[in-house]
């Protein structure tokens, strides 16, 4: 079992071993905003705090959408990513949300 530890909404809630935040959010009321589901709308951009290592690798629909720059300070989007075991502790910043929902999705350099 894994703790992901939710800031802005001061809840910790346990999940299974390779699980996905989003979807535990969903189910355990954690409120990570979110639309799409699909890696497109960039609404639930999180970042993550403490734990990145517990987490899968990152998805082409993030490498996309968020780019190698903002990936690299520790964002990923919830709807995509799941976490391997291991607690995580994430938040999320409605300026920074915005400017990745109106980022157009970028072409993956090969
Ligand atoms: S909910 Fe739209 S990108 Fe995750």
């Amino acid at each position: 079992m894994a703790n992901i530890h939710i800031k802005n909404t001061d809840r910790t809630i346990e999940v299974e071993d390779g699980s996905n935040i989003l979807r535990n959010s969903l189910r355990y009321d954690g409120e990570v905003p979110n639309r799409c589901g699909g890696g497109y709308c960039g609404t639930c951009l999180v970042n993550i705090e403490e734990g990145s290592e517990n987490l899968d690798k990152r998805k082409p629909a993030e490498i996309k959408k968020l780019g190698e720059d903002i990936l690299n300070k520790g964002y990923r989007l919830a709807c995509q990513t799941f976490i391997n075991e291991g607690d995580i502790t994430i938040s999320w910043d409605k300026d920074m949300t915005k400017q990745v929902q109106k980022r157009k999705v970028q072409p993956v350099k090969s």
